[in-house]
């Protein structure tokens, strides 16, 4: 039996923010064919809710509009989660993961990430397995560099390959539009080319005035500091970013840059009403699928009332 095990089935839900970064410095490859990042993540208000109910067996389903990209399989990384999670607890991850899937299913929001920070602290709930905050974390970092971010949302400077994370303070509310481009970017090769187009990488660090800009919820300061090492990279891939990049531009967005490791591209706005003229603009201008507004800060992975 498991653990902490209700006397009745119950259902927990998470709710778990995506993210876009608003710097991802990049160095040399390493040993371990990771490389080392500052990378500046800020949580943004576009959410998945994912539903754990206990079940014969672990399956994953999902919902919402790109439902049909998302990989139902252990692969999903919301399965993954709830197998880690059992395997360290001695408990049968015999449960059925529903997610609702608003952020949109294109690389650079850490929507798979999000799903599988969510599915943990579900399990952990469900589960009763009362695993420690650091064990958590330990748990999303191996899942993926991205995933310990989707845990604790807010913002966040992440070193290493990205998973060892220091809170950031944010003085205001930031403005955003999403562009989401149609087809997916292979994440290691955006990683491998930009290998190829920087072969002197050097270990980098924050920048002290994206910071700076962050403490002070300077939306104009922050425009002038964002920056993507691997912008270049996701470009030389796919050409066509730079249309979406200079009609966000065109349409008022304060700076414009690809959001990880793309495809989806971001667009820093002045306030709301701009982001919402900057997101009619882009999905009228042919140059991707869709666009989404979304503002910034946002909380982590959040169990919602029953
Ligand atoms: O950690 P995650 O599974 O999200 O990484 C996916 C891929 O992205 C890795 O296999 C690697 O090719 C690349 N990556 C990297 N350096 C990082 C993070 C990711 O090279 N810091």
């Amino acid at each position: 039996m498991n653990p902490g095990t209700p006397t009745a089935p119950r259902t927990v839900t998470v709710r778990v923010p995506a993210k876009v970064n608003a710097q991802l410095g990049v160095g040399p490859v390493r040993a371990d064919g990771f490389h080392d990042l500052a990378n500046v993540f800020l949580a943004v208000g576009l959410y998945d809710t994912v539903t754990v109910t206990p079940a014969d067996t672990l399956r994953v389903t999902c919902a919402g509009p790109d439902s049909a990209q998302v990989p139902l399989d252990r692969t999903n990384l919301a399965a993954r989660a709830a197998e880690l999670l059992a395997a360290r607890h001695g408990v049968t991850p015999d449960v059925h993961i529903h997610i609702d899937k608003d952020i949109p299913v294109a690389g650079g929001m850490a929507g798979g990430s999000a799903d599988g920070a969510g599915a943990l602290l579900a399990c952990d709930s469900l589960w009763g397995t009362n695993a420690t905050r650091a064990e958590l974390l330990d748990i999303c970092a191996e899942l993926g560099s991205d995933v310990p971010f989707s845990l604790v949302g807010g913002a966040a400077l992440g070193t290493g390959r990205g998973e060892r994370l220091a809170p950031l303070e944010v003085g205001g509310t930031f403005h955003w539009v999403f562009a989401v481009a149609d087809g997916g970017l292979s994440t290691p090769a955006v990683y491998r080319e930009f290998d190829r187009l920087t072969p002197d990488a050097t270990v980098p660090e924050a920048s002290p005035a994206l910071l700076e800009a962050l403490r002070t919820g300077d939306a104009k300061a922050l425009a002038g500091a964002l920056t993507n090492d691997l912008q270049a990279a996701a470009l030389s891939l796919r050409p066509s970013l730079a249309d979406t990049l200079a009609a966000g531009t065109a349409a008022g967005a304060l700076a414009a840059l690809v959001s990880g490791s793309g495809p989806t591209t971001a667009f820093l706005c002045a306030d709301a009403d701009a982001a919402r003229a900057v997101a009619s603009a882009l999905t009228t201008s042919g140059t991707c699928r869709t666009a989404r507004v979304a503002s910034s800060p946002a909380p982590g992975a959040t169990v919602l009332p029953a």
